[in-house]
């Protein structure tokens, strides 16, 4: 689309109404307006993009003229001011502080933690296959993830703080009530700190790192505070959007024969639990290319949002100071432009003579620019690790006739949990 420069985009004339779905509502416009398109969301004047070089200028380019829009101030409400929530150099200073914990030497000695997690679960399906009975994959991977963030950050306390914990995986809802119920658990994490401040022992855990870390310039350790908020953070961020992922991924394998076949030959070559080095994991590229697409069909966080700080300009368009732009990674990921044949899951569409020549930010499942998410790798681990060590043993049929429903609240996720049938991939294909 061409624009006069200092043009403002078109748009509806009728403001987004919350009886219908945000993101259908969304995905109308932008078949009618095209790539970028002004309207009023929850009384807010807003640009909505599709354009990967728009995303690249709010994300990467001009990124520091762009804080978190309207919708952080419910994610606020949850979470304090911790890194998904703070601005400037404030969180700065806190990124700087917490990245260690998630580079890759840290990451890789998690290997253990993940492996023995999705142990148990495997054996629960196993068993359950055995008896010829079905499963809930919301609830028993929600649990997993659940189980391994909360290992990750408190070590050796988890047995400690794990029943606290479990309304995350337990409680769907998230309103008001839960945020309070949320909240409260912040005295169950300094009750942990404050142990351990007294047994003057060193934690190589995540909790151990953030009590460690001093900020650059003062050489002060995190308030209390602080590190309530940041802990919070870590286990949301961490848990739901993994948790969402795997399921679409185990909904869309159950889905392609095809797809299931290909995964089940590259896993002959993958001897069980065992994963001694990170690095081990980057030669089974097809079981990547299995979560890689699903990441680009159902991104859990399907929806980013800005504000603009100052004036800028979006190509030709004038952004003036005070807008919100909403950026939508599941309506770039489906781009008919930059993607062949966009809604059809498949994963080959990631082996590297088809990955040549896509825009770079055609894809952005974890965000992009300075404030791009910090667990990426976390969880990419995560998530190989659990289809590898599962879908070794195990096929999941999906047995329901339910269409899918979309609930795109802050996660994409289903409406409904997702019941499936495990089957020992031994005796089956006997
Ligand atoms: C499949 C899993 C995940 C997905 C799809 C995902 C996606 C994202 C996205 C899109 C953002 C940017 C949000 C925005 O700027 O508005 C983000 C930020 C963040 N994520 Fe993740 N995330 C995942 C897993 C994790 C994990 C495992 C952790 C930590 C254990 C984590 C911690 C964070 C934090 C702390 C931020 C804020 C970073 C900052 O602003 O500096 N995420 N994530």
């Amino acid at each position: 689309m061409t624009a006069r420069r200092g043009q403002i985009p078109p748009g509806p004339e009728e403001e987004y109404s919350t009886t219908q779905e945000l993101l259908d509502w969304l995905g109308h416009q932008f078949k009618q307006f095209g790539d970028i398109y002004k309207a009023s969301i929850y009384g807010t004047s807003v640009y909505v993009i599709s354009d990967p070089q728009y995303t690249q200028h709010v994300l990467v380019e001009n990124w520091q003229n762009y804080v978190k829009g309207q919708a952080i101030k419910r994610v606020a409400l949850l979470l304090g001011n911790g890194l998904m929530v703070s601005e400037g150099e404030f969180w700065k200073s806190q990124r700087r502080m917490i990245q260690p914990a998630f580079h890759r030497k840290a990451i890789g000695a998690l290997i253990k933690v993940m492996t023995t997690a999705n142990s148990v679960l495997l054996k629960k399906w196993e068993e359950a296959a055995r008896k010829r009975e079905s499963v809930n994959v919301t609830h028993d991977v929600s649990h997993m993830v659940l189980e391994v963030v909360l290992v990750s950050i408190f070590g050796d306390d988890y047995e400690q703080v794990s029943s606290h914990f479990n309304l995350l995986s337990e409680e769907s809802a998230r309103n008001m009530e839960f945020a309070g119920a949320f909240r409260s658990l912040g005295k169950i994490i300094l009750q942990v700190a404050d142990r351990r401040r007294k047994e003057h022992a060193t934690f190589t855990d995540i909790l151990g790192m953030l009590m460690e870390t001093r900020d650059q310039h003062s050489g002060q350790a995190m308030p209390d505070r602080q590190l309530i908020n940041e802990v919070m953070t870590l286990i949301v961020a961490g848990h739901e959007t993994t948790a969402s992922v795997l399921n679409w991924t185990w909904y869309l394998i159950s889905q392609h024969p095809d797809v299931e076949e290909k995964l089940s030959n590259e896993l002959n070559n993958f001897l069980g639990s065992e994963f001694p080095e990170l690095d081990d994991l980057a030669r089974f590229a097809y079981t990547r290319q299995i979560i890689e697409e699903s990441l680009r069909l159902y991104p859990a966080g399907w929806l980013m949002t800005r504000k603009a700080l100052k004036d800028d300009y979006l190509g030709d368009y004038f952004v003036p100071a005070g807008t919100e732009i909403y950026i939508p990674p599941y309506f770039v990921q489906r781009h008919p432009s930059l993607w062949e044949d966009p809604d059809r899951f498949n994963p080959d569409r990631f082996s590297p003579e088809h990955s040549q020549d896509r825009h770079r930010r055609a894809m952005f499942p974890f965000s992009a620019g300075p404030r791009y998410c910090i667990g990426e790798s976390f969880a990419r681990m995560e998530m190989q690790i659990h289809v590898m060590m599962i879908a070794k043993q195990l096929r999941l049929r999906y047995v329901q006739t339910r269409p899918l429903e979309l609930d795109a609240g802050v996660n994409l996720r289903n409406k409904y949990d997702f019941i499936m049938t495990p089957e020992l991939k031994g005796i089956a294909d006997r």
